[in-house]
């Protein structure tokens, strides 16, 4: 597999989610030429299983290398946890890099925080999480917590509305005042951070992994001398399985404003 600093990168999530970690590897390599792929056609990978989303994160792959990629994105928690490892396996030299719930920066804020994970039954039930927990079961006290609706939420570009706020307030309030950090274990949550800031207060943390993976990226692309030379002007471009202008207009909508 031969790679060169002028080939695209692949981003991809179960749906619109994945655009939240797009808008930070935008935002620290400008100069790259981004390729997000939304499977929203199949969206919730939450709730599937592990198999059914290897063998979508494998087509999507299978459609990047079509379109030359230097490196791919898995922009989504769940994904990540059923698929990145086996992708990995069969293509040792592409870099791939996936998202993981940021716990690591949540029990860093103070010692033996109280730290409430966000994201779906699949990323929370499977042993990368579990492993990933049981590292800092003697730095804080963690908690699970499943919200795979929200993800249906934002799927439809509702980062706001009366009934998303009903969801969260009822999932949140038994820990408003109780924990440190709402760590978004779910690329699709940031698009509700402030609900959540709302609902949980001024002292609570909200953490995302966006910002990490975008670094990682970065740092793998350096170590591997592709990054794009500074004076090529970068660009986005949204593709999704549903195939409607509706899906690739909201994908703009989400990238380009601020929630
Ligand atoms: N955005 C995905 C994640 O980060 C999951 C959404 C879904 O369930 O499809 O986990």
């Amino acid at each position: 597999m031969k790679l060169t600093k002028k080939q695209p990168i692949g981003v991809f999530d179960s749906g619109l989610g994945g655009i939240s970690v797009l808008k930070e590897l935008h935002k620290l390599m400008p100069n790259e030429d981004f390729i997000f792929f939304g499977d929203s056609k199949n969206a919730p990978y939450g709730t599937k299983t592990v198999e059914e989303v290897q063998n979508l994160s494998q087509q999507i792959v299978t459609k990047f290398l079509q379109q030359n990629v230097k490196a791919i994105v898995i922009a989504c928690n769940t994904a990540t946890s059923a698929a990145a490892k086996k992708l990995r396996l069969t293509y040792p030299e592409l870099p791939i890099i996936g998202l993981e719930p940021a716990v690591k920066p949540a029990t860093l804020l103070k010692p033996h925080a109280k730290i409430l994970v966000m994201a779906t039954e699949l990323t929370l039930r499977e042993a990368k999480f579990n492993d990933l927990i049981q590292q800092f079961a003697n730095q804080a006290t963690i908690y699970k917590l499943p919200a795979s609706k929200l993800v249906e939420f934002i799927e439809k570009g509702d980062t706001s509305s009366v009934e998303l706020h009903a969801y969260l307030l009822d999932l949140l309030t038994p820990y408003c005042q109780k924990v440190d950090a709402v760590v978004l274990g779910c690329t699709h949550f940031p698009f509700a951070r402030r609900v959540i800031q709302e609902i949980m207060g001024p002292d609570t943390a909200i953490i995302d992994g966006g910002n990490g993976a975008a670094r990682e990226l970065k740092r793998v692309l350096q170590v591997k001398d592709l990054l794009q030379d500074h004076t090529h002007a970068g660009s986005v471009c949204f593709e999704n399985s549903l195939q409607t202008q509706t899906e690739i207009q909201l994908s703009r909508k989400l990238f380009e404003n601020d929630f």
